[in-house]
This record gives structure tokens, sequence and C-alpha cells, in this order.
């Protein structure tokens, strides 16, 4: 029997996308109001899968507490209230797109997870859009 368990985490932040090599005016095209030079906050919801075997001792596929304290030290407390671009090392030089920070979470927290159990990242920028990243 395979099942999923989920954990719900959430953050607020500051971004900015915008790419060095084009113009304000190509930025604002293609990036919207999230180009804008001073920064703008989003509410992120964040949903962490795992999925796996159910352990025959305990019952879990994962005990939830450690998912819990996980996304709380490894993720909640590196990025909320900060700003993505100029706080958290891997936005230096990456834009700070809910893909590309779906893809940091996963990373973050892979190392974590027992190899055996698979990891993927749901990610909410807004209410209705949403990114799912699941290593690959
Ligand atoms: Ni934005």
């Amino acid at each position: 029997m395979i099942v999923t368990v989920n954990r719900k985490g959430h953050f607020n932040a500051a971004h900015r996308l915008y790419n060095n090599e084009w113009s304000g005016d190509r930025n604002q095209d293609v990036f919207g109001k999230c180009a804008n030079p001073h920064f703008h906050g989003h509410n992120y919801e964040l949903i962490v899968s795992v999925t796996g075997g159910i352990n025959p001792r305990t019952g879990f596929v994962m005990d939830m507490k450690l998912l819990k304290d996980l996304i709380k030290e490894k993720i909640e407390d590196e990025f909320d209230h900060k700003n993505l671009n100029v706080q958290i090392p891997e936005f230096k030089e990456l834009n700070p797109t809910s893909e590309n920070i779906s893809v940091v979470i996963w990373n973050k927290l892979r190392p974590h997870i027992p190899e055996k159990l698979q990891l993927e990242i749901t990610l909410f920028e807004t209410a209705r859009n949403f990114v799912i990243y699941r290593g690959e």
C-alpha cells in the first residue's frame, strides 16, 4: 500500500522578477506587476507531500511531527518575511518565480526525508496560481 501524506506550510515573502539582460519595458511586458523594482509580497501556501509504503511498526509513511518541524526549520524560518531576491542566497542569480522557489524548497527538504520516500512540492503564489515540483 502506497500512501501520500501531506503537510501544509505558509510564508509571506517579497520578490521581484526580472532579467538583467532586458530593458525595463521588456521586463514589464514579461513579468508584469512582478517586475516592480520596489518589490512586492505574496502569501505563499505550501504543501509538502511524501509518498511511500506504510511502516508496519508505526503505521506511518513518515512521522508528521518530523515533517512539520522540517518545514518550519528549513523553509518557514528561512523564507518568512524575507526579501527572496536579496536575503536568500539561492535567488541571488535565480529569478524567484514559483517554479524556481518550488525547486529550491525541494532541494532544501530532500536530504532530510528518507531516500525511499518520494517528495513533491506544491506551491501556491496566489489562490489560483500554483506549481508542482517532483524532483524530475
Ligand atoms: Ni510576484
